[in-house]
Formats: C-alpha cells, sequence, structure tokens
C-alpha cells in the first residue's frame, strides 16, 4: 500500500480540564475521502484544526505526506486547504479580489485563468465582480470552495461544506469534489452532519464521540456492523445511545435486542390473553 498522506498518532487536545479530542489516531491514504463523523461537540472542528497546524495538539503527533507537521509546516501547508462554511473571507473585498490574494498567497501561476476555472466549476462566473459581504450563504460556500481548490491541494480539509447550500447546490458541490478527487488524486478529510453525503462521497469513514473514535470503516461496513440499513439510523443510534459500541459488539447487540424484542412481544402476547405480570410497567419493553 502505498505511504499515507496523512497520519495523527494519539492526537488530544485540552482546553483547560476539558478534553475535546482524545488520543485519536487516524490516516488518509492517497486518494481517498475521509469522512469524519460524529454529533455536535464531538470534536471534529478541533481536530481539522490540529490537522491543519492551526491549533496545537496537547499530545500526540502529525506526519503529512511523510513530515512532521510541525517542523515542515509551511511546505506541507502550501500544498494543503481548507473550505468551511463557517469561516468568512473578508467581506468588503470582491470576489475576484479574494480569490486573487489567496492565489498571490499560494503563489499560484496563471491565477486568472485557474479562477475562472474554479468560478466555472462552482457555477459563478457570475458573481466575479460581487463584493463578497453581498454573498448569499449558499454563493458564499461556492466561492469558498474556489478558494480551497485555487493551489491544486494535495489535500484538502472541508468542515461542513454543504451546510448551506440547497440539495440542487449540494448535489452539484459532492459531483465536483468527486470530480477533483478523480482527476487529481487529491484526499480529503470531510466533515458534514448530512448522511446522504456522507454515503456519496466518503470512501471511508470515522465516527467520533467526546473526542474519540466510536467506530471506523466504509459507510457500507458500519450500516453491517449496526444491522442499520441507513448511515443515518446508525448516527442517530450512536448519538442517543452516547456510548461507545466497538464495531463487532453493535452487531451482537442489535441481534440480541431483536431477539429481546421478539421474545417481548410474544410475552406481552401472552400476557394480553392472561394477566399482567405483577411489577411489570406498561410498555416496558427493555427489562430483561
Ligand atoms: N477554544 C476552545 N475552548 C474551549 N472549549 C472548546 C474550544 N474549542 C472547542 N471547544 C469545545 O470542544 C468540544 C468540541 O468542539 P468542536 O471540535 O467544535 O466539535 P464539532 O466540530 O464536532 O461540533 C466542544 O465541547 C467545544 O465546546
Ligand atoms: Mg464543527
Amino acid at each position: 500500500m502505498a505511504a499515507p498522506i496523512l497520519v495523527a498518532d494519539k492526537i488530544t487536545k485540552r482546553f483547560g480540564d476539558f478534553t475535546a479530542v482524545d488520543s485519536l489516531s487516524m490516516s488518509i491514504q492517497p486518494g481517498e475521502i475521509l469522512g469524519l463523523l460524529g454529533v455536535n461537540g464531538a470534536g471534529k472542528t478541533t481536530a481539522m484544526n490540529m490537522l491543519l497546524g492551526l491549533l496545537i495538539p496537547t499530545e500526540g503527533s502529525i506526519q503529512v505526506f511523510g513530515k512532521d507537521l510541525t517542523k515542515h509546516r509551511v511546505e506541507i501547508l502550501k500544498q494543503t486547504n481548507f473550505c468551511s462554511a463557517y469561516t468568512n473571507l473578508p467581506s468588503n473585498l470582491r470576489v475576484w479580489q479574494n480569490l486573487h490574494v489567496f492565489a498571490k498567497l499560494y503563489g499560484v501561476k496563471n491565477w486568472r485563468q485557474r479562477m475562472d476555472e474554479l468560478l466555472e466549476l462552482m457555477e459563478i462566473p457570475h458573481l466575479k465582480d460581487r463584493v463578497t459581504g453581498h454573498l448569499s450563504a449558499g454563493e458564499s460556500t461556492r466561492l469558498h470552495l474556489c478558494k480551497s481548490l485555487l493551489n491544486n491541494p494535495r489535500l484538502l480539509m472541508m468542515d461542513e461544506p454543504t451546510a448551506s447550500l440547497d440539495p440542487d447546490m449540494a448535489d452539484k458541490v459532492r459531483k465536483a469534489i468527486r470530480h477533483v478527487q478523480r482527476e487529481h488524486g487529491i484526499s480529503v478529510l470531510y466533515t458534514s452532519h448530512n448522511m446522504r453525503d456522507v454515503e456519496e462521497v466518503c470512501d471511508r469513514v470515522v465516527f467520533l464521540h467526546k473526542g474519540k473514535i466510536l467506530t471506523e470503516g466504509t459507510p457500507d461496513d458500519i450500516k453491517r456492523h449496526f444491522a442499520e440499513e441507513s448511515l443515518e439510523n446508525v448516527f442517530i443510534r450512536v448519538a442517543r445511545s452516547g456510548d461507545m459500541v466497538p464495531m463487532g459488539a453493535a452487531v451482537e447487540d442489535a441481534e440480541e435486542a431483536e431477539a429481546k424484542a421478539h421474545a417481548v412481544a410474544e410475552t406481552g402476547a401472552e400476557a394480553e390473553a392472561t394477566t399482567r405480570a405483577p411489577g411489570r410497567k406498561e410498555g416496558d419493553a427493555s427489562s430483561s
């Protein structure tokens, strides 16, 4: 197997005595789109900010392109980019001026041509002269996407890139991400709360919960292991159970739960016919 593009080794981030990311180890393979999932506050953005060198881990180390991020930060960041629905580009600049500034920062040659290609890809060439602060949320996200591809990054981090897009534009953005991945073999770390996004875009996902990895695998692996039909059901179950469920145990749990449900249903039917067992509460299906 080729060397991973990114390796995080037991990274932890503590804010005072609160641990936002707890000994997280993960890697991204060349050309892979890795989804980072988890409920609000799970630690996704904190993890991404450490992987981008914006936050210094309290513990642990990060290697990108085979090099230590703290020692080779500038060199690594030149070949990396970032896109988020929750950060703002300078609002008083026009769209083309913002892209020009970032093109200069990244040393992009033929920046006008690159800018025009990207504005076309994201279907916003008509917004080139618009003041950035006057863009709608969806337009602004598409501008962020253009900015994030300016330097043809080898590694792209996307923090909820489709959060403010309508379904049609979200679909186009997913296709654009797949397109750049296919054409340029870039690796992507992707967070989203839209499980459809994730199933369509991500080759593999890592589920974070309270800063720790709960489970990881391909979307199909994870659905199978949790015996759920959709990643959305897995997400809801993880969010509500709140506990660590190892991959192997999830299937057993699901089978056990199903067997229990059958037993309860049968007992219930019997109870209907006879008398209710003493001490048993109405609708109590969980006691065993
Ligand atoms: N600078 C900070 N100081 C204190 N707590 C923080 C800081 N940044 C994030 N946190 C906390 O860390 C946890 C994880 O946050 P975050 O990484 O933004 O989660 P996610 O992106 O998964 O929603 C949250 O409980 C959040 O309040
Ligand atoms: Mg976040």
